[in-house]
C-alpha cells in the first residue's frame, strides 16, 4: 500500500467537508476540523538575492518565509550581482540554489527569469529551457539591469516571440524618470519618489511594451501594475485578443502614499506607493480579471539600508510570508472571494508560466486573528511595511512534495 497524508474533515471552497489524501513518504493524519484547503500558492515575482545579496536573503531564509506563507513555488528575478543575464550565470545560479535548498532541507519549487541585457540578447535562445521568461527592466530599479533603447527592445521582443519565451517587464520609462529627477532636484524627502516615478512614467512604458508585443507577437507579462492608466491600456490589449498579462503586488493593493509620514525612506518601492484611488482601480481590475496574478515582489533589504537618506536607500519590501494573510484578510472584509484568491495565486500563474501541476496544498485558519510582528518573520530582512497590522486568516500547514510544514 502506498503511503499517504490524510487530511480529515477539511473544508473546501465548494463548502464540503471531506478527507483529502496526498501521496507521501510517511503515513500521517491531520485533523483539519477548522481548516480550509487551498492549492499552495505560486509567487511569480520574488528577489531571493542569490548571488551577491546573501546578507539580505538566501534561498534557505527565502524558502522558509515562502513556506510559512503557504507558497511552494517561486519565480525568482535576475537582478542579482552579477546580474543573471547569460546562460553561464544562470547555470551557476541554479547550482547555488540547489545546494542551499538541499542544506536547508526545504525543497521549494522554483523558476528563474533571464535578465535582458543588450550585450547578451544572443543568450536568450540558448537559455530558454532553463527559464520561465525574459525580464526586461525598461526603467532602472535595484541592480544594474536596464534596457530601454528602442532597437534592443525590438530585438528582444522579436527573439522572444520566435522562441516562445514570455517577456516580463518592469514598466517604468527611464527617460521620464530622469527628467522628473531634475525637476524635483530640490527635494530630499522620501515622498518625492512618488512624484518622480509618477503614474505617467508607468503608463508610457506599458504603452510601449504593449505596442512591441503587438508588433512582434510576443507573450507579455507586466509586473507590479499600480495605476488606473496602465490597467486601461492592458484592458484594451486584452480586448484586442493580445497575449498580455498583468500582475499586481500587495503593497499597491494594501498600502499607499500615506505611509511616507510613518516610514519615510523605508516606504520606498519601485514603482512607488500610489494615492488610494489607484488601489481602487487595482481592485476593480482584479474583479474584471484584467489583473491575472498577484506577485509579491518580495524585495528584501536590511533596515539599515532602508533607513539611509533619500537617494541612497534602496527600494523594495519583504512580504512573501504575508502574501496569503493579506489576501485572506481582504476576503474576511468582503473585498475578494476565495475563488478569486485561488485564481490569482495559483491557477493563472500556473497557466501563464506553463508550470507543471503538483499536489501541494495549504491549510488555512480563516478565523485566526494575528498582528504582524517583525520579530516572528522568517525573511532574513526581519521587517515588513505591514508591521502592526491586524490580519484575519492565516495559514496553518503547508504541504510541499508530500511533507507537512507548520506555518
Ligand atoms: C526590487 C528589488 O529590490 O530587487 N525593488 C523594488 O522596489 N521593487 C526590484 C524591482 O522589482 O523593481
Ligand atoms: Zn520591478
Ligand atoms: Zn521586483
Amino acid at each position: 500500500m502506498s503511503l499517504m497524508i490524510e487530511i480529515r474533515k477539511v473544508q473546501t471552497i465548494g463548502g464540503h467537508r471531506t478527507s483529502h489524501f496526498i501521496k507521501s513518504k510517511t503515513d500521517a493524519v491531520i485533523d483539519a476540523e477548522n481548516l480550509m484547503l487551498l492549492p499552495a500558492l505560486i509567487d511569480p515575482h520574488v528577489h531571493f538575492r542569490v548571488p551577491g545579496g546573501e546578507y539580505k536573503e538566501t534561498w534557505a531564509t527565502g524558502a522558509a518565509a515562502a513556506i510559512a506563507g503557504g507558497v511552494t513555488t517561486v519565480l525568482d528575478m535576475p537582478n542579482n550581482s552579477p546580474a543573471c543575464s547569460t546562460k553561464e550565470r544562470l547555470l551557476a545560479k541554479i547550482d547555488l540554489i540547489e545546494a542551499e535548498l538541499k542544506a536547508a532541507k526545504l525543497p521549494i519549487r522554483y523558476g528563474l527569469y533571464l535578465g535582458a541585457d543588450r550585450r547578451h540578447l544572443n543568450e536568450m535562445a540558448a537559455s530558454k529551457k532553463q527559464i520561465v521568461g525574459l525580464k526586461i527592466y525598461m526603467g532602472s530599479s535595484t541592480g544594474d539591469l536596464l534596457m530601454n533603447d528602442r532597437s534592443s527592445l525590438d530585438e528582444a521582443f522579436q527573439i522572444a516571440a520566435k522562441n516562445d519565451i514570455l517577456v516580463a517587464v518592469h514598466a517604468e520609462d527611464e527617460a521620464l524618470i530622469q527628467h522628473n529627477r531634475k525637476k524635483y532636484a530640490d527635494r530630499a524627502d522620501a515622498a518625492v519618489h512618488s512624484l518622480i516615478r509618477d503614474p505617467a512614467v508607468a503608463a508610457k512604458a506599458v504603452h510601449l511594451a504593449i505596442e512591441l508585443a503587438k508588433q512582434h507577437g510576443t507573450r507579455l507579462y507586466i509586473v507590479h501594475t499600480s495605476t488606473r492608466e496602465e490597467l486601461s491600456l492592458i484592458r484594451q490589449a486584452k480586448k484586442e485578443g493580445l497575449p498580455v498579462y498583468a500582475e499586481a503586488s500587495p503593497h499597491h493593493l494594501f498600502l499607499n502614499t500615506g505611509l511616507y509620514s510613518k516610514l519615510s525612506t523605508r516606504a520606498l518601492v519601485n514603482p512607488p506607493l500610489r494615492e488610494e484611488k489607484e488601489a481602487d482601480a487595482l481592485w476593480e481590475a482584479i474583479n474584471d480579471e484584467t489583473i491575472d496574478t498577484i506577485g509579491t515582489d518580495h524585495a528584501p533589504h536590511t533596515l539599515e539600508e532602508k533607513n539611509a537618506p533619500y537617494g541612497t536607500a534602496p527600494s523594495g519590501f519583504p512580504s512573501i510570508e504575508l502574501y496569503l494573510p493579506l489576501l485572506l484578510n481582504a476576503c474576511a472584509q468582503g473585498k475578494i472571494s476565495l475563488e478569486t484568491i485561488v485564481s490569482l495565486t495559483h491557477t493563472r500563474p500556473q497557466e501563464i508560466f506553463r508550470l507543471p501541476l503538483n499536489d501541494d496544498v495549504v491549510l488555512v485558519d480563516l478565523n485566526k486573528v494575528k498582528t504582524v510582528d517583525n520579530k516572528s518573520l522568517k525573511t532574513k530582512a526581519k521587517w515588513s511595511p505591514y508591521e502592526g497590522m491586524e490580519l484575519k486568516g492565516w495559514p496553518r500547514y503547508t504541504i510541499l512534495r508530500g511533507e507537512i510544514y507548520d506555518c
